[in-house]
């Protein structure tokens, strides 16, 4: 049992940045990875076609004998994680934008929120910011485009940083110190905020906390690989296979990479 692999999904190569941080915390873990490439962005979509396309990836990643899903991506989250839990025997890890520690720690009582609009528009990241951010303006900002610019692997292009900059402009304007990435395709756009934000400008993601969650998750019901000898990490997309390996360097020598109709 403990060494069925935990699967993760994304609207594509995003949920690769947790990924990452599930890897980093848990060593030991096999892992699945699903990237949805060719139905991104879901942020543009509808909630129920959210909600189709969450069902679809669930189902497949329970086929492949999955222990635990780890919902690497905002959107489906926010918009499907509700229903999944309900419907699907599995636990479920999602993710959520960090409001919280930003809340917690900004001294500007200011913070900036980069979401796609299907995560702003959900009522769970509303109840989200009315709970743990009371006290705190916040200044939300679609990413509209951003996620299919990564997907293009245009991250770090000088088209996508003027894009940046005029999304962020309005909020630094009114004082933010923190900005919370709110889509998990956002954190290979660091480079290029760090050249945009004030120094004083913290940035905040979620990929860490979730890695915990998931070992916490792991941990409580007894799930955790505790000896692996073999390692295995298999990564499918329904897009671009190349694309993706580059999301993946240097990790790729260690992981079976393949094009999956899905
Ligand atoms: N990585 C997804 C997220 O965290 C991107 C959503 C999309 O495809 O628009 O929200």
């Amino acid at each position: 049992m403990n060494n069925r692999p935990i699967g993760i999904f994304d609207s594509g190569v995003g949920g690769t940045s947790v990924w990452r941080e599930i890897n980093k915390m848990m060593p030991l873990e096999n892992t699945i990875y699903l990237a949805d490439s060719i139905n991104a962005p879901y942020g543009e979509k509808s909630q129920n076609e959210i909600l189709q396309l969450s069902i679809k990836n669930t189902e497949l990643l329970i086929a492949k004998k999955c222990k635990l899903i780890v919902v690497a991506c905002n959107t489906a989250t926010t918009n499907a994680i509700a229903y999944l839990r309900q419907h699907y025997d599995i636990q479920f890890i999602g993710i959520e934008p960090a409001i919280k520690p930003a809340a917690l720690y900004s001294k500007s009582r200011k913070v900036g929120v980069l979401a796609t609009k299907g995560t702003l528009a959900s009522s769970l990241f509303h109840s989200t910011s009315e709970n743990h951010a009371a006290g705190i303006e916040i200044f939300e900002q679609e990413g509209k485009g951003l996620v299919t610019l990564i997907e293009q692997g245009d991250a770090r292009a000088n088209f996508t940083k003027q894009i940046l900059l005029k999304y962020l402009k309005p909020m630094l304007e009114q004082g933010i110190d923190y900005l919370v990435l709110g889509c998990t395709h956002y954190p290979y756009l660091i480079p290029v905020l760090e050249e945009i934000l004030p120094k004083h400008v913290v940035i905040i993601d979620s990929g860490k906390a979730v890695a915990k969650q998931t070992k916490a998750i792991l941990n409580r019901y007894n799930l955790i690989n505790t000896k692996n000898a073999s390692k295995n990490h298999q990564f499918f997309t329904n897009s671009n296979v190349e694309i993706l390996k580059s999301f993946l360097v240097p990790e790729q020598q260690q992981s079976q990479i393949k094009y999956l109709s899905f």
